[in-house]
């Protein structure tokens, strides 16, 4: 990986999970060009600046549909987030009630919240499956969870808390055997670890193109899998989230069922998006799995250092080989929040404290209210990141003392 210093950046940034910092110069590059060149309204059959657009955007979803081994580039949807992605396949497969739907504990307030607020209606009924103490769920407990009436299981592939990666294809498959649908919420992982729709029996897949994807803020992505209603008939199973133009077919006097406009209704993210398709091909370059491999001896690194240490709380697993990067851990004496807060201020390193936005997790693990102190180094984490991230969580624990 790059060895750029520590010095030379405004922070020492160990966030990447909330979002990847540095973006590689090509996406500026390419955001940059398409506004002075190409920024107009992308539509089918308009003139020659949009049909550029349009081929740009076209370019990035069909580098995406591959990514997760998607067999129709139409059924790639831009989102604006993961958690828009969340909420289209939530509404979309649920929007008629009543039904069954099974989660996990792991899950973002992007999974949660959703569907607490349609159990709260009476819409759905929920069933919240556990996890271990390192932070996996068991296939077998989300079998056993399974209801004759259930028709959604909504899991998340890696745990932004604890970095753990769920054995998601087990999870596929029980569930393609039981006749659901699976949604799984990759935030933490596209990019980085393996996805294949088809192999993993995965019917959604819900993705950021802000975090391991490297792309800018404002993208996302929803794979919206051959199980799911077909684009013709898609108006009768699927709801849109939300509803308006799409660039064609404006005599319809309701969204279009044809995919992916049915569900992309407004003017897309263009520059974001244009964005997102360079960062691509520089994560094609790199290669997920070396960054994975990097983050992963990041946190070995690391963990050297903090797990024999009493003054450390480590939350999840010591052996990295199914972790992402993302570490949790609280300092004995200190709340996360001040340890954070003492971190950026003086030692200018930028972490995440608290909840997370998963707030079922914590309870799991024993860290609610307070949470944890997330850790999450990226592709462009450095020897010296470490070294400086080290060096003042040993001052700061001895000030929690
Ligand atoms: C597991 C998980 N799901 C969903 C989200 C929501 O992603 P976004 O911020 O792109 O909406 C996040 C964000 O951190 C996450 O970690």
């Amino acid at each position: 990986m790059r060895n750029t210093s520590a010095s030379e950046r405004a922070s020492i940034y160990f966030d990447n999970a909330a979002t990847s910092f540095p973006k590689p110069p090509e996406v500026t590059e390419a955001m940059a060009r398409f506004l002075a060149e190409d920024a107009a309204n992308p539509g089918r059959g308009g003139h020659r600046m949009a049909i550029r657009a349009e081929r740009i955007i076209d370019d990035a979803r069909a580098k995406l549909a591959r990514l997760v081994n998607g067999s129709d580039p139409r059924r790639l949807v831009f989102t604006l987030n993961c958690t828009d992605a969340l909420n289209i396949a939530i509404h979309g497969v649920l929007g008629d009630g009543p039904a069954h739907v099974v989660t996990t504990v792991l899950e973002h307030n992007s999974v949660s919240r959703p569907l607490q607020a349609l159990a709260d209606s009476g819409r759905i009924e929920l069933t919240r499956v556990g996890c271990d103490g390192a932070g996996f769920v068991d296939p077998d407990d989300i079998r056993r969870a399974l209801r004759s009436d259930t028709r959604l299981v909504a899991m998340t592939h890696a745990s932004n808390v604890l970095g753990t990666v769920q054995d998601a294809a087990s999870v596929g498959a029980i569930v393609r055997e039981h006749g659901a649908l699976f949604l799984l919420d990759a935030a933490q992982s596209a990019g980085i670890v393996p996805i294949d729709v088809e192999a993993m029996c995965v019917d959604l897949v819900a993705f950021p193109g802000h975090k391991a994807l490297l792309g800018p803020t404002g993208t996302g992505a929803l794979y919206v899998g051959e199980r799911c209603p077909a684009p013709a008939a898609i108006g009768a199973g699927f709801k849109p989230w939300r509803e308006g133009g799409t660039g064609g077919d404006s005599s319809s006097p309701t969204q279009p069922p044809v995919l992916p406009y049915f569900l992309e209704g407004g003017t897309p993210n263009t520059v974001g998006i244009a964005g997102l398709g360079a960062a691509l091909d520089v994560l094609d370059r790199m290669g997920g799995a070396a960054i994975l491999e990097h983050e992963r001896r990041v946190l070995e690194t690391i963990l050297a250092r903090l797990v024999d240490d009493s003054r450390f709380t480590i939350y999840g697993p010591t052996d990295v080989a199914r972790r992402v990067g993302a570490l949790s851990i609280n300092i004995a004496g200190l709340d996360p929040n001040d340890a954070a807060a003492i971190l950026d201020d003086t030692f200018g390193i930028a972490t995440r404290p608290g909840l997370h936005c998963a707030p079922y997790c914590h309870k799991a693990i024993g860290s609610f209210p307070a949470g944890t102190l997330r850790i999450s180094p990226g592709p462009f984490t450095t020897d010296d990141d470490v070294a400086a991230l080290l060096e003042a969580l040993d001052q700061v624990a001895d000030a929690g003392m």
